[in-house]
């Protein structure tokens, strides 16, 4: 098959689509100078200097960037440089996608949406809170643990964080348990004195966040 989409960078984003689309895709270094519609799997900062390459046959990945004139499809995923299930996964659109392209990421399962140019920032801070920094919390935590000794049996703190996500999945702010939500103050109190900074202050101003 004739690859249609040409991928420049082969970072983690640039592989794991290259290899999903398989030969409809050609996966090339990033100062490639390919015919026909490339998308540009670059850091967000060389994006620019690389659209300017490709006038009106670019699209960049880049959630939180809005370059009028270059048109993006933001995957809301977290790519490790292979292929897998990105069935659901919203795609944020931002300009001119080709149809072609938008045809391309719906195979693979993305779900398109359109994102203004203006709002790509915020959304992206969304992401972040969400999947950067849940990362964070979640190494943090057991980094806490791993200093004094504590080792979890089983599955660790998985269990946990999956029955958390199925009940706010299903449930919305109802679903959320845990003293914050009881109102439990002694039990904050408690664990909040246990806690090193920054730890403590981030507990604490999480735990009230949504109040
Ligand atoms: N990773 C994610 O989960 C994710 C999710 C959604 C969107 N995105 C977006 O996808 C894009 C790529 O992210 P990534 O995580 O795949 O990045 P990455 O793993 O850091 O890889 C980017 C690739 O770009 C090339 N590159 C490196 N330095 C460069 C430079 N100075 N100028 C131009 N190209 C350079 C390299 O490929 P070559 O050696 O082949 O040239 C590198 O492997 C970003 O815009 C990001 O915001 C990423």
């Amino acid at each position: 098959m004739t690859a249609t989409i040409s991928i420049l960078g082969r970072g983690r984003a640039g592989r794991a689509l290259a290899e999903a689309w398989g030969g409809r895709a050609a996966l090339l270094a990033h100062t490639a100078q390919p015919e026909g519609l490339v998308l540009l799997a670059v850091p967000d900062h060389a994006v620019a200097d690389c659209a300017a390459r490709f006038p009106g046959r670019c699209v960049h990945l880049a959630g939180s960037l809005h370059l009028p004139g270059v048109p993006c499809a933001h995957p809301l995923t977290s790519f490790d440089g292979q292929a897998r299930d990105w069935s659901g996964t919203p795609l944020a659109i931002t300009g001119a996608v080709p149809d072609d392209l938008r045809r391309a990421f719906g195979d693979l399962g993305f779900v398109p949406f359109d994102l203004p140019g203006e709002l790509k920032p915020l959304y992206h801070a969304a992401a972040v809170l969400t999947s950067g920094h849940a990362a964070t919390l979640w190494l943090g935590a057991q980094a806490l643990l791993r200093a004094q000794g504590v080792a979890l049996p089983g599955r660790g703190l998985l269990p946990l964080a999956e029955a958390t996500l199925r009940n706010i999945a299903e449930r919305g702010p109802a679903g959320r348990t845990g003293p914050f939500p009881r109102g439990d103050a002694a039990t904050i109190a408690r664990d909040a004195a246990a806690l090193p900074e920054p730890w403590r202050e981030i507990f604490l101003k999480l735990g009230g966040a949504l109040d």
